[in-house]
């Protein structure tokens, strides 16, 4: 008769009977899986536990912030948030090839992460959010396989910790019914999958300050309809992308040449397959029109409505 109470009760023991009075360390990517990991060890811990969340200024608007107001302020997790978004963009200067884009992301990613794990003294555990899928599914996978640089895999001689890993026996959606347990909002717990590499591969070709821009800010209007229109469960991943091209238009009397912004929405059990999503036309106007309306430089918006297969979720 397992229920999720008991095991939260049976982690709680477990992590304090291996943790003793040491310290561990997670690093928090915003997303559900290390979220609630954090929420679980500092009910067991307390402030034993140092939080590392790295900004790499391909986040989603206000992202950040949302996830230190909730796991620090509310939650009270030990956070240090570390912006290093300069680097990061400086890095993906010039570069165009989406593998390119990935590997020197998650490249960075470990040496700021490491950077800052050095910073701290005396800590023996490494925590991390992987799942039952991440455990049996092996690496061949791209999402896995990008998932594996900001685990384990990159640390050095020097950063030897003992893993702990909660949620092991967990499927995603345990996952969140564990945070919902835990007293996790349900913005966070219930949020749509984010890749590791956030809106870089969502920017194609080079990322500039400029596109990012774009990215962010129409991906926040897409996400705000979606929510007031109540598919935001329904559907499981939706945002935005850049593909670069420009085309033109007409604004009161003049011609306008600006970007296509294209809107990604799916359904999917797993992410391996997916349809596009059947949004109603009327949400499509209200995106479109706050789009076109709210975010500079940008005059067109199209609808991917391909499959996966053969098209991919993501672009890039
Ligand atoms: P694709 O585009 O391969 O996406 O159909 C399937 C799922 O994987 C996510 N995805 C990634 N996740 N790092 C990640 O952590 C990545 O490089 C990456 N690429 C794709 C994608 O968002 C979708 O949920």
């Amino acid at each position: 008769n397992w229920s999720m109470d008991d095991f939260i009760d049976l982690q709680i023991e477990d992590i304090r009977a291996k943790v003793g009075d040491k310290k561990v360390l997670l690093g928090l990517s915003g997303g559900v899986d290390s979220s609630v990991v954090g929420v679980l060890l500092h009910k067991a811990i307390g402030d034993q536990l140092t939080c590392i969340f790295v900004d790499h200024g391909l986040l989603r608007k206000d992202e950040a912030k949302n996830v230190m107001e909730s796991l620090s302020g509310k939650f009270g997790l030990n956070i240090v948030m570390v912006d290093a978004s300069e680097r990061f963009l400086g890095d993906l200067q010039g570069v165009t090839e989406p593998e390119e884009k990935r590997k020197i992301i998650g490249r960075d990613f470990i040496e700021v992460f490491n950077e800052e794990a050095r910073k701290l003294d005396g800590i023996e555990f490494l925590a991390q959010g992987t799942l039952y899928t991440d455990v049996v599914e092996s690496g061949t996978d791209t999402a896995q396989t990008i998932k594996s640089h900001h685990n384990v895999g990159g640390l050095p001689e020097d950063l030897q910790f003992q893993l702990i890993e909660p949620l092991r026996s967990l499927f995603k959606d345990e996952a969140r019914e564990l945070g919902e347990k835990l007293g996790m909002p349900s913005n966070l717990v219930w949020r749509q999958p984010f890749p590791g590499p956030g809106l870089a591969i969502r920017v194609l070709g080079e990322v500039t300050p400029e596109k990012l821009e774009i990215v962010r800010e129409s991906d926040a209007i897409l996400r705000e309809e979606i929510k007031k229109a109540g598919l935001d469960r329904d559907i499981w991943q939706y945002f935005t992308i850049l593909p670069g091209i420009k085309s033109v238009g007409v604004m009161g009397d003049g011609r306008t040449y600006d970007y296509t912004v294209a809107i990604r929405a799916v359904t999917s059990v797993d992410g391996m397959t997916a349809d596009f999503a059947r949004i109603p036309w009327d949400v499509m106007q209200a995106i479109s029109v706050r789009i076109v309306n709210e975010v500079n430089r940008v005059n067109r918006i199209v609808y991917d409505v391909t499959s996966k297969p053969p098209s991919t979720v993501e672009w890039e």
